[in-house]
């Protein structure tokens, strides 16, 4: 009798619970179908589900298994996922290709006299596509508002994705692969071709050494060299921190572990990969400081030239010095903001010593020079400058704005800004770091996603976003100072 009333105890508390679980299940359910606004009405929010949802969309999950989202099961094994990205490469290219064509005009155009520091032909634009039936004079006459109407935003000034956005990493240049293979991916090539990038090696200036010019001998910095080009140059301190720059290190898609993109197991990338010679060679990547995936921002990769006069680094991090985004580098954004993959495929946790040591290095590297700028000013030394760079200097400090902006002597202001693009119905960026302007003929493709391929598109750009109605002589002076810096 006893026995029999506990049984029926348990039976009921069971039933009971199993009747809880359900309900909470179903309620749950509900409140998911139907997100609440604010206010409580239902259904009524712009939805951060959907935000959320748009990460998801399109998203290779067979790369990350643990970002599907619930109910998609994607898990492939390393060999059905390489399989399948080489297959897929030829119509991601062509995707890419299209893109690039829609927006650009890819002709490599020179023209004498532009040229970068070691004599590579600067590329002359603007390679910006106009919509048609328009031309830059009339297009600068509308306001952001009759621009966003007619949907005249030139494409070229809008975002530039990755050549696979929704996987995104990082992508070498194949004037870089030829030399290191240990670069190339499977998935993915670069897409820009290579006149609209700067000269590979770039030339090497040392703070502490400007009698002796550029110092790379024509070589790319790597594990291989440092010590022999650079030993007795530099002190004990500065050759270790090079060390470590020019050391390999696992990352996302290059790293030992099967979930990669290379066809062989890999070292890793090390800092000047990326960094040639202190300086880039267009190497891009995706922001780790962005999300859902599809909002992450093409990154063109940076030149450190005159780091030692820069207070705020990365487009949109503002980190307050060389020291900190060294080590932000390595186990941040080589992993994409997620510690939990960097532990499984191996993060070097480099110790403050050697971050130091490596930020020192890091500051020893000079601006090319700028032959026609005036030490005491870094303003145009008007015994040496032309005529239309003199013209081009009065329009940057005066009717054109710029200097409100980039100020000498590395022509910028340590600040972000946000350009507000959808104004004109493109897609904002937010706050964007204000580059700096020093040697800027040697850094094409422009923006923090290389989405301007030349000096002449970036002065079309700030004309039309600036409101500033320049004249076309007037842009060719301003261009032809840019040069001059
Ligand atoms: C994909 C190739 C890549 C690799 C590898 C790489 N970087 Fe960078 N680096 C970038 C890009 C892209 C930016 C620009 C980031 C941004 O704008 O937010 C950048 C920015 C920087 C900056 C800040 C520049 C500024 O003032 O805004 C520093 C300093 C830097 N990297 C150092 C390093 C160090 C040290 C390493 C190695 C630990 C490294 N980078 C590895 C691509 C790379
Ligand atoms: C309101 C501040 C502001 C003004 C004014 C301004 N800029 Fe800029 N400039 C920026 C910011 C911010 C960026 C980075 C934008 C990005 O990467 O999305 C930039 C980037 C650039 C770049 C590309 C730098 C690189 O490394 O890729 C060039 C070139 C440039 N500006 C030239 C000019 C010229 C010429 C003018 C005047 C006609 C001008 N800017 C006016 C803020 C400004």
């Amino acid at each position: 009798m006893k026995l029999r009333r506990s049984q029926f105890l348990i039976g009921f508390v069971t039933a009971f619970l199993v009747v809880l679980t359900i309900w909470a299940c179903v309620s749950d359910r509900n409140s998911l179908a139907q997100p609440t606004s604010p206010d409580g009405k239902p259904g009524s929010t712009p939805s951060i589900d959907a935000a959320k949802k748009k990460g998801f969309d399109g998203v290779d999950f067979s790369y990350d298994p643990f970002g599907a989202p619930p109910g998609q099961d994607a898990v492939l094994s390393a060999e059905q996922v390489m399989k399948k990205d080489v297959s897929e490469k030829p119509a991601v290219m062509k995707r890419q290709q299209q893109l690039l064509q829609d927006r650009y005009d890819m002709a490599c155009r020179s023209a004498s006299g532009a040229v970068m520091t070691k004599g590579k032909s600067q590329p002359v634009g603007p390679a910006v596509k106009l919509p048609s039936g328009t031309t830059w004079e009339q297009l600068a006459q509308l306001t952001p508002e009759e621009i966003k109407k007619k949907s005249g935003f030139p494409r070229g000034f809008d975002r530039l994705p990755h050549v696979k956005h929704a996987v995104g990493g990082m992508v070498f240049p194949s004037m870089q692969i030829k030399d290191f293979p240990r670069l190339e991916r499977f998935d993915v090539d670069f897409d820009l071709p290579d006149c609209f990038l700067p000269e590979f090696p770039p030339p090497i200036f040392l703070t502490t050494h400007p009698e002796l010019g550029d110092v790379s001998q024509g070589e790319v910095l790597s594990a291989e060299n440092f010590d022999r080009l650079f030993r007795g140059l530099i002190t004990p301190v500065q050759l270790d921190g090079l060390r470590m720059l020019v050391t390999q290190f696992p990352q996302e898609e290059f790293n030992a572990t099967h979930d990669r993109k290379t066809a062989k197991p890999s070292l890793g990338v090390a800092c000047l990969d990326c960094h040639v010679n202190f300086h880039t060679t267009g190497q891009f990547h995706l922001n780790p400081d962005t999300r859902p995936q599809l909002d992450r921002l093409r990154l063109d990769t940076t030149s450190l030239r005159g780091m030692y006069n820069q207070q705020i680094h990365g487009s949109k991090r503002s980190l307050r010095s060389v020291e900190d985004f060294t080590e932000f580098e390595q186990r941040t954004a080589y992993f994409n903001g997620d510690s939990i993959r960097a532990m499984k495929k191996g993060i070097n946790m480099i110790d403050r010593l050697q971050v130091a040591h490596m930020a020192q290095m890091q500051s020893m590297i000079d601006f090319p020079p700028a032959p026609h700028l005036d030490p005491m000013t870094g303003r145009l030394d008007r015994a040496k400058a032309t005529q239309m760079e003199i013209r081009g200097e009065e329009l940057f400090f005066g009717k054109a704005k710029c200097v409100a902006c980039h100020a000498p002597p590395s022509y910028t202001d340590h600040q972000m800004h946000d350009l507000q693009l959808e104004r004109f119905g493109a897609m904002g960026d937010g706050p964007i770091k204000t580059f700096v302007l020093r040697g800027i003929k040697d850094s094409p493709p422009y923006f923090h996603d290389g989405r301007l391929p030349t000096l002449e598109d970036t002065v079309e750009f700030f004309n039309l976003v600036g409101g500033l109605k320049l004249e076309a002589e007037d842009k060719k002076a301003l261009t032809a100072f840019l040069r001059a810096l």
